[in-house]
This record gives structure tokens, C-alpha cells and sequence, in this order.
């Protein structure tokens, strides 16, 4: 059975979170096509020509790096994202393109060629975390979301994707890849505790679960917090957090397990002892079964919508992304399934929490997820961590799915099931 390298893997992962290192913590800040992310973007395209590979960019920054195949068959594809959230952990994203470097090294060492080649993909600015929506990347990628709309998107600091591309100088070069895939396959960490809970070292992904994010802006009036009388305040920051409260307390009325967070909250003026004229409050609400989040998101809007007028507020709504649930080719799970067992690892079948670029490459291609643990299910946070030996078995488990459809004829992706 082939091993990878797992030293290098992580020298490699390691390299990569130098740059947009948050002090002396182990995380990074690499916002979606910052300085930081233009950075790490030069150092695995490098990285990328280092390994042979042919290295394409297109409209919105995704970067392709192409090793050949015999035939001219549609290409596999596997990789991720390396931007991150400002407190981003070192292994969301970059584990599944350091991986899909490390395969290609792999298969360059013991010289091995394959019929169809392989596409090492960086998706940009998967996170959404200063762009909205997420996933960004691969929706235009893909084709549901369109180029000219994505660069004319203005981040949370006032700027647009195209003034950003331009200030750090991307632009797209002439040949990428053809959009006939045979298979997409993404490796990432599993950024929660079930593995970790259920003893498991291999996550086989069933589907993502819906996502829905919404701004909701409240608009009041300044007052002097200590001579207006409470009934008449027209007070916009109470407003967002009851509509923050009433989300969260939602939660265990729905079924299917939603989720839901107020992640993102800015008050105007922010003083001590002024009532606030302006609230910006965001809402991420999950759900594996879409008619329950859309039920979610009918009652939250209905709250809202009670709640502002009842303080003779504004409300502005504002729909930042919505995905519905996903599920994975069955045929990529099976693949999955029985290299774990082959390699003797435990595995769990689960759905992902997080929304990944895979599900984005599921709307053209069979697609699929290897998940591996994240200690304490810590993520999007600078302590998040993998242990080593996990980070190994995922990547073999991905050398095995990939080498299988590298060498399959079959265009269904259907074959050794
Ligand atoms: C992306 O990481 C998301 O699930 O919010
Ligand atoms: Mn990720
Ligand atoms: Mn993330």
C-alpha cells in the first residue's frame, strides 16, 4: 500500500501558516484576497510549477495546477481554499491542497502516470468571511454564480473584489481548465467533535447541510441614554439582539437540529451613553433538512419584523447566501468507505456542518469528502489542530480515492463499486 509523506505534509501545512500568522498563536488571517492570501496564493503556485504542474488562473483568482494524464479523458480534480477567517485555524482548507500537492509528489516520485490527469484546485475566497457569498470561487467555477457580479461584490470593509484583484495583482491568464470533470474529491479537516466523539479517523461525508445567511439592518434614532424615557426610544441595537435571541431560542423548537448564530454585530455610535441609531446584525441559520430552514428563516423574518416595528425602528433585509442541503455521489462515499477499511481506519458516515467548495463542484460532477478530526472540535479558531497521525490517513485515504478515478474509464465514475 503506498504512504504518503506525511514530514513533508506537514512541513508544507506549517510553511503555509508563516504567512497571515496571528502573532505568536498558532492561527492565521488571510481574509479573502488580502495581502496575506496574495502571499500564500504566490507560494503554492510556486510550489505548483516546482512540482511540474501547469498552473492556471482564472476571472476570480481560483488557481488550477494540472498534472497530465495518457488520454485526453476529463481530468480528476481534488483541492480547497487557503483563504481563511480573520481567526483562522492552519488546517481549514490548506490540508486539502497541501494533500493534493503531496498526492502529486507522490505519483512524480514513484513515476507513476495515470490515464486522466489530475487538477490540483484552489478555490478563492471559500471562506465569505469579507465577501459574501462563501464558496465564491467555485460558484463562478462552476457557473451559477456570474463573474461580473462576484468582482462588483463590496466586502464588509467597503471595497470590491476587483479593486482587490487589481491592488494585488491577479489577473486571469488565458487557458483553464475545461469544466468536464470526471470527479471531484476534497480532504479537510472535519471542524467539529463528532469523530472525535465517536472514536472514528475517517469522516465518509453523506452531503453538506443547508446554509442560509441574512443581514438584517435596524434603523433608530440617537438619544441621550439618560433623559429619554424608555417608551420613547426607538433604540436599534435592542432590536438586533432581541432578533439575535429570538434566533437562538428558535433552535430547539425546529427539528432536523438547526443552528443558528449571530456572528456579526456593529452598533453606530457605539457609545457608552448614546441609543443607538444603527444596528447591523447577521444570522446564519443551518439545517440538514431544507424545509425546516426554511421554516427557520420564515419565523426569524416574521420575528424581525414584529420586533422592529414594535420599536418604531427601520428594517433593512439583506440575503448574503443561501445554499440549499447537499448530498455526495454515493459512489465517491463507497470509495471512500472501503479505502478506510482496507487501511484498517475507523470511519464514520456523517454529514458536514461546514460548507465546503466540494458541494459547489457537486452541481457539475460526482462529488465527494474525506473528513478527518479536529481535537475538541475546535475550528475557525487559532487552536485549531489535527494530530499528525490523522492528518495521514486522510491524505492516504485520498491518494486511494484519487488513484482509483485517475485510472477509470468508466465516464459514470461508477466503476469497482
Ligand atoms: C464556511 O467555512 C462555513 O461553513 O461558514
Ligand atoms: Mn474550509
Ligand atoms: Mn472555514
Amino acid at each position: 500500500m503506498v504512504m504518503i509523506n506525511i514530514d513533508r505534509l506537514c512541513a508544507r501545512i506549517n510553511a503555509l501558516a508563516e504567512i497571515g500568522r496571528v502573532g505568536d498563536t498558532h492561527g492565521v488571517c488571510r481574509l479573502a484576497f488580502s495581502d496575506e492570501d496574495r502571499l500564500a496564493r504566490d507560494h503554492i503556485a510556486q510550489l505548483m510549477h516546482t512540482l511540474g504542474l501547469a498552473v492556471s488562473v482564472d476571472g476570480i483568482g481560483n488557481i488550477f495546477g494540472k498534472r497530465a494524464g495518457q488520454t485526453e479523458r476529463s481530468p480528476v480534480m481534488t483541492g480547497s481554499h487557503i483563504d481563511s477567517v480573520r481567526t483562522g485555524g492552519r488546517y481549514d482548507g490548506t490540508l486539502g491542497v497541501a494533500a493534493g500537492l503531496e498526492v502529486v509528489e507522490r505519483l512524480n516520485e514513484l513515476g507513476i502516470d495515470t490515464e486522466r490527469a489530475l487538477v490540483v484546485a484552489v478555490f478563492a475566497n471559500e471562506e465569505g468571511a469579507r465577501f459574501q457569498p462563501d464558496m465564491m470561487g467555485s460558484l463562478v467555477f462552476q457557473g451559477d454564480l456570474d463573474l461580473v457580479q462576484a468582482l462588483d461584490t463590496i466586502g464588509i470593509d467597503g471595497t470590491s473584489i476587483r479593486d482587490n484583484l487589481r491592488r494585488i495583482g491577479i489577473a486571469p491568464t488565458t487557458r483553464t481548465p475545461d469544466k468536464a470533470i470526471h470527479a471531484f474529491v476534497e480532504l479537510h479537516i472535519e471542524q467539529g467533535p463528532v469523530l472525535e466523539r465517536t472514536g472514528a479517523t475517517i469522516g465518509v461525508v453523506e452531503g453538506v447541510q443547508g446554509i442560509s445567511w441574512t443581514e438584517f439592518t435596524i434603523g433608530g434614532s440617537s438619544n441621550h441614554a439618560g433623559t429619554t424615557p424608555m417608551s420613547m426610544r426607538r433604540d436599534a441595537a435592542f432590536v438586533a439582539c432581541d432578533i439575535a435571541v429570538f434566533a437562538r431560542r428558535l433552535c430547539s423548537a425546529i427539528a432536523g437540529n438547526q443552528l443558528a448564530t449571530a456572528g456579526s454585530m456593529s452598533v453606530f455610535p457605539n457609545l457608552v451613553n448614546v441609543i443607538p441609531s444603527k444596528a447591523v446584525i447577521t444570522i446564519d441559520l443551518r439545517n440538514t433538512n431544507e424545509e425546516q430552514l426554511k421554516l427557520a428563516e420564515r419565523r426569524v423574518l416574521a420575528y424581525a419584523k414584529d420586533a422592529a416595528a414594535s420599536d418604531g425602528t427601520t428594517l433593512d433585509v439583506r440575503t448574503l447566501a443561501r445554499f440549499e442541503p447537499v448530498s455526495f455521489s454515493p459512489q465517491i462515499m463507497s470509495r471512500v468507505a472501503r479505502s478506510a477499511a482496507t487501511r484498517s481506519l475507523r470511519m464514520h458516515r456523517m454529514p458536514s456542518g461546514a460548507g465546503h467548495d466540494a458541494q459547489i463542484l457537486a452541481r457539475m460532477c460526482p462529488a465527494g469528502m474525506i473528513f478527518v478530526p479536529s481535537v475538541g472540535g475546535v475550528s475557525h479558531n487559532f487552536n485549531e489542530f489535527t494530530r499528525p497521525d490523522d492528518l495521514e490517513a486522510g491524505a492516504m485515504v485520498l491518494w486511494d480515492v484519487l488513484l482509483e478515478l485517475l485510472n477509470e474509464r468508466d465516464p459514470a465514475s461508477t466503476a469497482g463499486i
